[in-house]
């Protein structure tokens, strides 16, 4: 079997996670187009790539050269005409609601040439929700990334019921390409593996957080200190972005008519969105960033005794 050989990369939605699989594809040598639907979006993605730039060059080893490539092999456009033209495959990255969803692939329809693969990046929904829209359900799977994509590089590989054999191994040698682990789900799952508790964790956070139980430095902190690791929910919440944490607890909200998912919801459009606080990428979120708290010396330090009556004193509702 010939394998298609997947060279040419579009991108779309320049968020967050568009932004870094753009970069990080273009810097393993594809060619590659980012789509928005807005300037601001595509503004936001080369600001963030600058920043991937700074990371690649201090922690990967990349030359400044590398970098010179990479931004190559980079382009930007808003005309959904000419993001299509050119791609083998589309990474679909824009907002997690099925409704933009759609809106995209109908659009994408219209231009995309016949051989060209669609994957979508979405955390929680499912292929099978938009295999018809794409107008090309043979042609379409998932292929969902970690968020910090150079560091956390899992690709989860997810098909629905009409995806061609061709398409998922065509899709899973790109990540491979790209340098990424695939992980195959071998049955459709809301969040595959890695968000079938990731969100959870993040969900069960916030709602201690909403609820007045704990404070985002407690909730972390507990979690830093007994997973021996370097971040904790809220601090990953940050790193997610405040507007897919919001589009998830709405979305999932609504559909299990689950209260406290709703609650969650409105808590995060109140004390950030509605206040520009988008969080890592705008520089604040539950911290400030470029040096949050929970990365600061003391943090996960054994307090003095002398503070027992004011730490004490936090255990009392207020
Ligand atoms: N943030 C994460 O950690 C993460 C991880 C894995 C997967 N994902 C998934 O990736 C997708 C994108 O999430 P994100 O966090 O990058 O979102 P984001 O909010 O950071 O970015 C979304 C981008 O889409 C653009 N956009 C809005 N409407 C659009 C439209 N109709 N057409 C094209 N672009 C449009 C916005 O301008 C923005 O640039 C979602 O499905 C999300 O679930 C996110």
């Amino acid at each position: 079997m010939t394998i298609q050989q997947l060279d040419r990369l579009t991108v779309l939605g320049a968020g967050v996670l568009g932004g870094q699989i753009a970069w990080h594809s273009a810097f393993k040598g594809k060619q590659v187009m980012v789509y928005d639907l807005y300037e601001k979006g595509l503004a936001q993605c080369r600001t963030d790539q600058q920043r991937y730039a700074e990371i690649y060059l201090a922690e990967l080893g990349a030359s400044a050269a590398d970098l010179e490539a990479t931004r190559s092999r980079l382009s930007f456009t808003t005309d959904m005409a000419a993001a299509a033209a050119q791609a083998d495959l589309v990474i679909e990255a824009v907002p997690e609601a099925p409704e933009i969803k759609i809106a995209t692939y109908g659009e994408l329809a219209k231009h995309l040439p016949a051989h060209s693969l669609i994957a979508t990046n979405s955390s929680t929904l499912l292929p099978s929700q938009f295999a018809a829209a794409t107008g090309r359900p043979e042609k379409y799977c998932a292929l969902h990334f970690a968020n910090l994509i150079w560091q956390m590089n899992v690709a989860e590989v997810m098909a629905h019921a009409e995806t061609a054999r061709d398409t998922l191994t065509a899709v899973t040698r790109f990540a491979i390409e790209i340098g990424m682990v695939p992980i195959p789900v071998r049955k459709e799952q809301n969040g595959y593996v890695l968000n079938s508790w990731l969100v959870a964790l993040l969900q069960a956070s916030l709602s201690l957080v909403v609820n007045g139980v704990s404070t985002p430095q407690d909730v972390d902190r507990t979690f830093m200190i007994t997973n021996r690791c370097a971040v904790g929910p809220c601090g990953i919440a940050d790193v997610v972005g405040m507007t897919t944490a919001y589009n998830i607890s709405s979305y999932w909200g609504a559909v299990n008519n689950d209260e406290q998912l709703l609650k969650n919801a409105a808590y995060i459009k109140a004390h950030y969105l509605d206040r520009g606080k988008l969080g890592l990428q705008t520089g604040a979120g539950f911290y400030q960033y470029p040096d949050p708290e929970y990365a600061q010396a003391g943090f996960l330090d054994i307090p003095d005794p002398g503070r027992a009556e004011e730490i004490a004193s936090l255990a009392f509702p207020t």
